[in-house]
């Protein structure tokens, strides 16, 4: 059958609760150190995206007030009495009452422990930001000069460090085990991600250029999901565990519903970084941060460069084993991905990870909010900056 095409605007469903975001965040990073005062709320005087706060809260909404045992699958049912390993935490949450006190729900059924995790999910990703931009050594973020350039790296790096520990104190205050296991979990990948990207060899023991570049290309995968698809895909898992869904007797739809957030977080997350990948090489981009060939200049081959290895062979693969430090290598690899199918090959990937986003989203039930994420699927894809 047909469907009618999803016109909500996400940004205007979250509107209302996007608006105290930043300074929910601003009142929770006050320091009688003037700089680290300062410096920890910078990025929050730009507007940023807010995608995944935006994740957060209409996957909050998307899951609140749901009848029992929504679509709740059969093999599912009873596993929890089947399996003597079912986390303790599961099956007698720690505060059971806490996650399920409806009164709380605002008018767009966001409870307020949903609204804290989007601050503490836009507070890590800020702190990876400011770490980013010492790794990069870059000069520019969110349309401005970047914090490296205005406070020095070592206050920079400080800054990050000391967003993560006012976010730990909020996550601490959410009082859900489980949902600080995914964001613990989250911030190792984000490292884990940075340090496989920095490890990246593209050695092989094929000598055939399939092999070696699959073997490249899965690895560069990888490393994409913990880099950026992890937080979303966690966060979007987190906002669901504290609607109270799943709570003891509900145990299997909990899980239902949970991993089809996850699904959709992760398969998101991959769309949006390969899209972020190809901007680096949209000549007219404006990202408010450095692009056109960026990457290239930090040494790394994302997937327009590893596709147009595959189709060109050593001519490009020369140039990405040394990390484009020959002079005039940026400039010559550019030239030959722009003359590849490097560029619609990488639309082509992310926009089949939107789809499986989007079918994981119709695990969920209908509503204006599942819309709303819906209509974020067509944003990641056409976005500009
Ligand atoms: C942006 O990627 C950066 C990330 C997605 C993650 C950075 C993570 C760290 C530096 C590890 C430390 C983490 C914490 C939580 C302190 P990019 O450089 O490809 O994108 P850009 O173009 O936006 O700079
Ligand atoms: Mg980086
Ligand atoms: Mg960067």
């Amino acid at each position: 059958k047909a469907s009618s095409p999803i016109t909500v605007d996400p940004f205007t469903l979250v509107g209302k609760e996007l608006k105290g975001l930043t300074t929910n965040i601003k009142m929770n990073l006050g320091s009688n150190l003037r700089q680290l005062d300062t410096l920890s709320k910078y990025y929050f005087e730009a507007p940023g995206k807010h995608l995944r706060p935006t994740i957060v809260l209409l996957m909050a909404q998307a899951t609140a007030n749901l009848s029992p045992h929504y679509n709740t699958p059969k093999h599912l049912i009873n596993v929890l009495v089947n399996d003597p390993l079912a986390p303790q935490s599961i099956l007698h949450d720690t505060n059971p009452s806490f996650h399920n006190d409806i009164s709380q729900r605002g008018q767009d059924g966001v409870l307020p422990t949903q609204r804290r995790l989007a601050e503490i999910v836009e507070m890590i990703h800020v702190a990876s930001l400011l770490h980013d931009d010492v790794v990069d050594d870059a000069d520019t973020r969110r349309g401005a000069p970047s914090a490296p350039v205005h406070f020095g790296n070592k206050l920079t790096i400080f800054a990050g460090d000391f967003l993560l520990g006012r976010a730990s104190i909020m996550l601490a205050r959410l009082r859900s085990l489980e949902v600080a296991e995914l964001v613990g979990a989250t911030i190792a990948n984000l490292v884990q991600g940075e340090v496989e990207q920095l490890n990246e060899t593209y050695q092989s023991s094929s000598n055939d250029l399939n092999t070696v570049v699959d073997e490249a290309f899965q690895r560069y995968l990888a490393k994409t999901y913990l880099k950026t698809a992890s937080l979303i895909s966690h966060s979007a898992r987190a906002a669901v565990c504290l609607g109270g869904v799943g709570v003891n007797e509900n145990w299997a739809q909990g899980e239902y519903l949970k991993d089809a957030a996850y699904d959709y977080g992760r398969n998101l997350g991959m769309a949006f970084q390969l899209v972020d990948d190809l901007l680096d090489y949209t000549p007219s981009a404006d990202l408010g941060k450095p692009g056109e060939g960026a990457d290239m200049q930090l040494g790394l081959a994302t997937a327009p460069a590893l596709f147009a290895w595959r189709e060109l062979g050593d001519e490009m693969g020369t140039m990405i084993k040394r990390k484009f430090k020959h002079p005039g290598d940026v400039q010559n690899a550019k030239a030959l991905v722009a003359k590849s199918n490097g560029m619609p090959k990488t639309a082509e990937l992310a926009a089949s990870y939107i789809d499986k986003a989007k079918s994981a989203l119709h695990r969920l039930p209908k509503s204006d909010a599942r819309d709303g994420l819906e209509a974020l699927c067509l944003k990641v894809l056409d976005r500009v900056k």
